[in-house]
């Protein structure tokens, strides 16, 4: 390519450790393509401890936007020169944007499990009963949307209880204006049925389950923000259960992905055909 060439074609990547599955580079070479997009997008293996130092050099030399995978979520946050409302709530950035030389940290995670379930799966939010199971920085990530779709009742569950408590009170005054009833509870006090249960812990990446009691599962849509070729421990469950539904987070990937490519481009892509395509690469 030309140094020509070279001016009008803006560069972005995603940051983690590990980072050789990443899907991000394949999704964004598929909606640049879609939208005639002039971009490169490449994975960056960051040293632990190295975030800052990669970061700051991506920037310096002209990177127009990142993506920040685990472990770095915190350290994108810190490193942000301004954050969007939403991932101060979130308390984690997944997204870097350079605009006219000021990084702005955003997390489009939240909006992108939103995405999924309301576009593309049809899951009802408004007026359910939500179990969310977890407590970490990816439920942080997703409450603040999941409250604004005005749900009846939420509540947070986690092996332990304490991180579910401090996660709810951090987002009661939330809770409070939206009117939904959001509380913390451990995976043993849980008896009753639910509209939708999103698994938001990584005990699928263990192979493992959580210990809910079978009722819970009864009619519910059941999501498992992780993904894989077959259905995860957690969705396997789900459906013998009697779950109404079950979902992997294969399409919250892709839409928490679009958002980014929205924030950076201004244009938002179309995301079915690309979700299609990286299911079948599985
Ligand atoms: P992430 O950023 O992906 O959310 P995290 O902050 O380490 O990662 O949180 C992982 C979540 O999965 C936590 O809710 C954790 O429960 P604890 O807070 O009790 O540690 C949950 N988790 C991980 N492995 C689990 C397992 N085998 N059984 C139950 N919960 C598990």
């Amino acid at each position: 390519m030309s140094d020509v060439d070279n001016i009008n074609v803006s560069h972005y990547a995603v940051f983690g450790n590990p980072i050789e599955h990443s899907r991000s580079p394949d999704i964004h070479q598929q909606f640049a393509l879609q939208l005639a997009q002039a971009m490169t997008y490449q994975r960056q293996l960051v040293e632990l401890g190295a975030f800052e130092s990669s970061a700051a050099h991506f920037f310096a030399n002209g990177g127009a936007g990142l993506n920040i995978t685990v472990p770095f979520k915190l350290d994108a946050y810190q490193f942000a020169e301004q954050l969007s409302e939403r991932a101060k709530r979130a308390g984690a950035v997944n997204t870097l944007i350079a605009k006219e030389g000021v990084v702005i940290g955003d997390n489009t995670d939240g909006c992108g499990l939103l995405a999924d379930l309301q576009n593309n799966l049809q899951w009802p939010i408004e007026g359910a009963n939500i179990l969310v199971l977890g407590a970490g920085g990816a439920v942080r990530g997703i409450l603040e949307p999941l409250l604004l779709a005005k749900p009846e009742s939420i509540i947070i569950a986690n092996r332990t209880l304490e991180k579910a408590q401090h996660v709810s009170e951090s987002f009661s005054q939330l809770a409070n204006e939206v009117g939904c009833d959001l509380s913390a509870m451990q995976y043993s006090d849980i008896d009753k049925p639910f509209t939708i249960i999103i698994n938001g812990t990584s005990a699928s990446l263990e192979g493992g389950t959580l210990p809910l009691a079978n009722e819970c599962f009864i009619g519910a849509y059941c999501y498992d923000m992780m993904y894989a070729k077959t259905p995860t421990a957690f969705l396997q469950l789900a459906a013998k259960q009697g779950a109404r539904g079950i979902a992997d987070g294969l399409g919250m990937l892709v839409e928490q992905a679009a958002e980014s490519f929205r924030l950076w481009r201004d244009v938002k892509p179309d995301t079915r055909p690309v979700i299609q395509s990286i299911r079948s690469d599985l």
